[in-house]
């Protein structure tokens, strides 16, 4: 297949190559523009692989099934292929980049048969703005290209930006099923067996090769393997911070506006935090990001984030008007969604919706599915992982600077994940240094966001990163402490530890969450103002009594549970973390990290 020219002749042959290699019918070079996208879509629903929903309800929306699995990430097969196993360090999966890059190959050769190679140039973050990398990513799943539409910027406009020799990251991807002569899909979703999906990143090279998965962050590059994975290399070679947090900007009854960005572990409610609205009076929310924040300093020597992406891959089940109203909004068109179940008028329906389903529904294996209210053991009908992929300027609560490319400074970092006992619902960290050793030890109870995971489990999570990040999580610490001494401390951010997910002996919810999560914000907006009040305790500032006004739902006895420090619970954290966790990570560990852990046991037993 003859690729047709293109003015930046490196871009030309890589993907000759790639086309000699993977033996497409056709090489497609993605405009980005809406007809590009109606085409790949009316084509997909002619093949049986998407369903149009119910125009009136659902404008411009489609629904795909797909394979049992498919279904989420697989961190099992994700690696990071440097040069050495040490750089990749403990957490990571790592091959020899040389056998793995022939491992892939072997699969890559011929995979393409009976499909079209589309080129999918794209810009996370503003299109030429100075903070914005971009990629240029291969596949053979249009699936994967209108998804790219919505979640980055995709087109000739990147291309313009590219000229005749600027950098990009190679992205190859495949679905791994090539088609003989005459075959189709025949309306199934198409990916290869779990033993031969493979999502691989060279971080020397800034390379990612994908191969096997059609699903979310393995199969839409943009997303984890270069806003993330990548991306925390190059932010650690160049002084700045590529995180998985959610952007939010908070205005205060005086209108008073400061920018929050937040870490919290896979499907732990970042998008709900994002477009969160306030219980309080006179309080507003509004969004900058929901997954991703790249964090760099600017001239004043404060800390401004961009949220490199243009759309929400978000979580459907537990997504409601009452826990999430903006996302409802921003759902209702131009939308794709994926393994939620259909209703009979061609709408959609999941878990925790708000409302039960009426007549027959298809659940997102494809098959007949009646609500039934007495079976509690009732499979759901749609996947605990299904997701709506949306254009972020859709939200209504997205705020007017979110593609500022200049980004916003930011006042306050947040780190939290889900955890029934122990963490409290706030803590101030002491200082930068404390703050990133309470990122360091961040755990949270497993979810459904990936494959091969035990859902429930508490998993130790730094900085939510761990299946994120690109290099060694040791040395990763160390960049963390290192960001203190660019700049001078008051011009950091003040970092935070939140947990929304406290529950009774028995089981029960002690915090309401959602949008009452907002008492929690203005507590943190007012000490970074220096206004509202904390004690100190051992394991960091928290609030004083009546500082956080409390929830009607909420009892004074739950509250004081909420905010005290459970001497037993953090005593038995420590030793976890001492003797489980910070281990793993050798010399590379920080020795500041076990000091102040060592501190904190004293101060607990004091
Ligand atoms: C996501 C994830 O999809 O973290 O954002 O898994
Ligand atoms: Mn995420």
């Amino acid at each position: 297949m003859k690729v047709h020219e293109l003015k930046h002749k490196a871009l030309e042959k890589w993907i000759q190559d790639a086309s000699n290699l993977m033996k497409p019918d056709d090489v497609y070079v993605c405009d980005g523009s809406k007809g590009e996208y109606d085409r790949l879509a009316q084509q997909m629903v002619d093949e049986g692989l998407a369903v149009q929903l119910n125009q009136k309800k659902r404008a411009n929306c489609l629904l795909f099934r797909s394979d049992p699995s498919d279904v989420a990430r697989v961190e099992n097969r994700t690696f990071i292929a440097s040069k050495t196993q040490e750089a990749a360090g403990p957490t990571n999966n790592w091959i020899d980049p040389v056998e793995l890059k022939q491992t892939m190959t072997d699969l890559y050769r011929g995979c393409m048969r009976g499909r079209t190679m589309y080129v999918i140039p794209f810009s996370m973050g503003p299109v030429g703005s100075s903070i914005a990398k971009i990629g240029v990513e291969i596949t053979d799943s249009p699936y994967v290209v209108i998804n790219m539409h919505i979640m980055t910027r995709v087109g000739s406009k990147v291309l313009d930006v590219l000229g005749t020799e600027g950098e990009f990251v190679p992205c190859w991807h495949s679905v791994g099923k090539p088609l003989t002569k005459g075959e189709s899909d025949n309306g199934k979703w198409p990916c290869a067996p779990l033993e031969k999906k493979y999502i691989s990143h060279f971080p020397e090279t800034h390379e990612i090769w994908s191969y096997g998965s059609g699903y979310g962050g393995n199969a839409l590059l943009g997303k984890k393997c270069l806003a993330l994975r990548i991306a925390s290399v190059m932010a650690r070679d160049e002084g700045w911070l590529a995180e998985h947090m959610l952007i939010l900007k908070i205005t205060n009854p005086e209108g008073k506006a400061k920018y929050i960005a937040g870490a919290f572990p896979s499907a732990c409610g970042k998008t709900n935090l994002a477009m969160l609205i306030p219980t309080i009076p006179g309080w507003k929310v509004e969004t900058v990001g929901d997954d991703i924040a790249w964090l760099k300093f600017g001239s004043d020597g404060k800390l401004y984030a961009i949220n490199p992406e243009a759309g929400f891959f978000g979580v459907a089940p537990g997504t409601s008007e009452e826990s999430n109203y903006n996302a409802m909004k921003t759902i209702e068109k131009n939308t794709i969604f994926t393994n939620v179940a259909l209703t009979e008028d061609f709408n959609v329906w999941w878990e925790g919706i708000g409302y039960e389903p009426r007549g027959k529904l298809i659940d997102w294996l494809g098959n007949e599915w009646v609500y039934d209210k007495n079976n509690k053991d009732q499979k759901p009908a749609a996947h605990p992982n299904s997701r709506f992929t949306t254009p972020a300027n859709q939200c209504p609560s997205i705020a007017k600077e979110w593609e500022d490319p200049d980004g916003v400074p930011i006042s306050a970092i947040l780190f939290g994940g889900r955890r029934a006992q122990t963490i409290p619902l706030v803590v101030e960290s002491k200082n930068w240094l404390h703050g990133v050793f309470l990122g360091s030890i961040v755990g949270s109870e497993v979810t459904a966001a990936a494959l091969d995971l035990t859902i429930g489990q508490v998993r130790r999570d730094p900085f939510a990163m761990l299946p994120f990040c690109g290099y060694h999580m040791g040395d990763y610490f160390k960049h963390w402490i290192n960001i203190e001494k660019k700049t001078t401390s008051e011009k950091l951010p003040k970092i935070f530890f939140v947990n929304w997910f406290r529950k009774t002996d028995d089981g029960k919810w002690l915090w309401p969450g959602y949008g009452e999560n907002s008492r929690v914000l203005k507590w943190i907006f007012e000490r970074c103002d220096g206004s509202s009040k904390a004690v100190d305790t051992p394991v960091g500032y928290m609030p004083a009594p009546d500082a956080i006004e409390k929830p009607v739902s909420v009892s004074n006895k739950d509250m004081e549970i909420l905010l005290k420090v459970d001497r037993e619970g953090w005593l038995r954290e420590v030793d976890d973390v001492r003797n489980n966790h910070y281990p793993k990570f050798g010399n590379h560990l920080p020795q500041e990290l076990y000091e102040l852990l060592d501190t904190m046991e004293s101060l607990l037993k004091a």
